[in-house]
């Protein structure tokens, strides 16, 4: 996720530009750059953030240096995916001659291909993000006319963006395209016309907004804008006045981080896989295969909702690739003279890549001579940088304290994590290997489907947000799912909860349940159905209340349970991607009804630097 802004119009476009960036930094802050068109062609200042100042403070310095005169240009914040947060991979890019100029958001899937077919005709890369391609392919596709140019790049890549380009040949034209990743142009006074990832950039300056659709180009330039298909073909739009207030617009309408956080599950989730597998089911993590040679264990570590990712890596590489594979808290790891050695592979989880118990895990287990996989979300983070090969979660930055989109793309990285180990090991047929890849595919749109149903959850949540206490049971990985509910619950609402193995509540903390306790019950592995059916009747016998979080089909559990949420039809296996959703939804809604501070919980902090 990175935000990019274009203006064009009659006033300086440097500050303009500026301010746009601020406004949009919660979508990307480790790099950031402006280009402008002037007489003299294209003029750019971009950089990474260095030894502890902002990006975009680094820039706001530079930008006396640019032509105030210019009153065209775009600019870019960047959240890394390809190629690490350094000056040079920031954006704009420009092709070889600097006469064209691209800010991207998205993920360009195919860039590889591209990207070494460009080389063999002699263009000359100087990054090594996937957006500078389409810099290049517009410098090729060229041939008098930008929108043209831009429209023959766009036939040629593969994956998502938000694409804003200019060329020192069209002086005030910025041209602009939309796939799975938003768009929108802000019509201002006199002529001129911003565009934009998100609308907050633009509020300042102007409420009339036209939002692009996927599949939708828009050029702009002092005599107007137009909107077009790919193909050139006219796209009638039109414009919506906004009325929301600049702190509502940057989180999109939503009341809260967490809940937009939430509903971008899908798409971080489809990011998160991009690029990352073919049809036929072969999986490609982008490392060398040597790296995992002779590794005859596992060990997953990280702390609160990162240690719950790793609970369910570890289960899918065992069941998968019978590999033996353990799990630890980071904080506890480092002190208990783990069994790790030159054989071991150690898979650092970590959201933020900074946190201090997961940081001094990973030295840990280099000391003693494992090879570190690390997987998290910042590009450039500390634990991205010491560990020896890095899988990131493309899911953007999070803002909430509350981890939810980073948790799911985690889960997903872990399950192509064990498909690789398992197919490597000769565990896992190429038939399997393409079901569990379509099946992923598909779990985004049961995510949604799930989202659709948020006013049941609010009404579940209604029922138990008055508890002082609760209790989340399952088995397998319904456990671990239960276990990152019950964080949910706690971080947020300050209710107290507690989750179980199922079949372990009956050795104490039965003890605990009375008619105020409400058990949330999550039952979807079919092995395990009917022995957590059984530990549901035992909470009736003691006239706790229980929510079942389960499938279709489980009647018997529906029928016991006082409340009940339906799940999608899902395997076993990927079954907590989405089951942890209704368990977000729940805790949100419950925090919101206590009216708790939901984005900032009391005593807890986003990224935790002290052991
Ligand atoms: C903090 C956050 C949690 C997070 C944990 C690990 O406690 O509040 O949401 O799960 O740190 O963070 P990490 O960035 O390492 O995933």
């Amino acid at each position: 996720m990175c935000g990019i802004v274009g203006y064009t119009g009659g006033r300086p476009a440097a500050p303009l530009l500026l301010d746009g960036l601020q406004k949009l930094e919660y979508r990307g802050y480790d790099s950031a750059g402006i280009a402008l068109l002037t007489p003299e062609g294209i003029r750019m200042v971009k950089n990474a953030g260095h030894g502890g100042v902002m990006a975009l403070e680094i820039l706001a310095g530079k930008i006396g240096a640019l032509p105030m005169a210019a009153s065209a240009g775009i600019g870019h914040t960047r959240w890394a995916t390809h190629g690490r947060p350094t000056d040079i991979n920031a954006h704009p890019h420009l092709d070889a001659s600097g006469e064209f100029a691209i800010a991207h958001n998205g993920i360009i899937e195919n860039y590889m291909p591209l990207r070494a077919r460009l080389r063999a005709e002699g263009y000359v890369f100087r990054s090594e993000t996937d957006s500078e391609v389409v810099a290049h392919l517009l410098a090729r596709h060229y041939s008098g006319d930008l929108a043209e140019a831009l429209r023959g790049a766009l036939a040629e890549i593969e994956g998502s963006f938000a694409l804003i380009v200019m060329s020192s040949r069209h002086p005030g034209q910025l041209a602009a395209a939309r796939r799975n990743a938003p768009l929108i142009v802000g019509v201002g006074a006199e002529s001129e016309f911003f565009i934009a990832s998100d609308i907050p950039a633009v509020l300042k300056e102007t409420r009339d907004i036209y939002v692009l659709e996927d599949g939708e180009m828009a050029v702009a330039d002092r005599a107007g804008v137009c909107f077009t298909d790919f193909a050139g073909d006219p796209r009638p739009k039109t414009v919506t006045r906004v009325t929301w207030d600049a702190a509502a617009a940057e989180k999109a309408g939503y009341d809260h981080f967490m809940l937009k956080e939430i509903d971008e599950q899908p798409q971080a989730l489809r990011d998160t896989l991009s690029g990352r597998a073919d049809k036929s089911g072969v999986i490609d993590l982008g490392i060398a295969a040597d790296f995992f040679a002779d590794v005859d264990r596992v060990a997953f570590v990280g702390c609160g909702t990162a240690y719950h990712a790793c609970l369910v890596g570890r289960e899918l590489l065992e069941q998968w690739a019978r590999l033996p594979a353990e799990t630890a808290i980071a904080s506890e790891f480092r002190y208990r003279q783990p069994l790790v050695d030159a054989r071991t592979l150690v898979v650092a989880v970590s959201q933020s890549g900074e946190t201090a118990d997961t940081l001094a895990a990973l030295r840990e287990a280099k000391k003693e001579g494992a090879r570190v996989l690390a997987v998290t979300n910042v590009v450039g983070s500390t634990v991205a940088r010491e560990a020896d090969e890095v899988l990131f979660t493309w899911a953007g930055p999070e803002i909430a304290v509350a981890s939810t989109k980073a948790y799911t793309t985690q889960l997903e990285i872990m399950a192509l994590l064990a498909m690789f180990l398992a197919a490597r090991a000769g565990r896992l047929a190429a038939e399997r290997s393409a079901a569990l890849l379509k099946e992923l595919r598909s779990l985004p749109a049961k995510i949604e489907d799930i989202l659709a149903r948020k006013e049941q959850l609010r009404g579940l949540a209604a029922g138990l947000s008055d508890s002082s206490s609760a209790f989340f049971i399952g088995r397998g990985l319904d456990w671990a799912v239960a276990l990152e509910g019950a964080l949910k619950l706690k971080e947020i609402s300050y209710i107290h909860a507690e989750a179980y193995a199922a079949g372990e509540l009956k050795h104490g903390t039965l003890a605990l349940v009375t008619r105020e306790t409400p058990v949330i019950a999550v039952a979807t592995q079919r092995t395990l159905y009917e022995k957590t059916l059984s530990n549901v009747e035992e909470v009736k016998a003691r006239e706790g209340r229980v929510l079942a979080v389960t499938r279709a089909e489980n009647k018997e559990l529906a029928a016991a349970a006082d409340e009940v949420f339906f799940l999608p039809p899902v395997s076993d296996d990927l079954a907590p991607i989405i089951t942890v959703v209704p368990l977000q939804l729940i805790a949100y809604y419950a925090a919101v009804r206590r009216g708790n501070h939901v984005d900032k919980p009391r005593n807890l902090a986003k990224t935790v630097t002290t052991e």
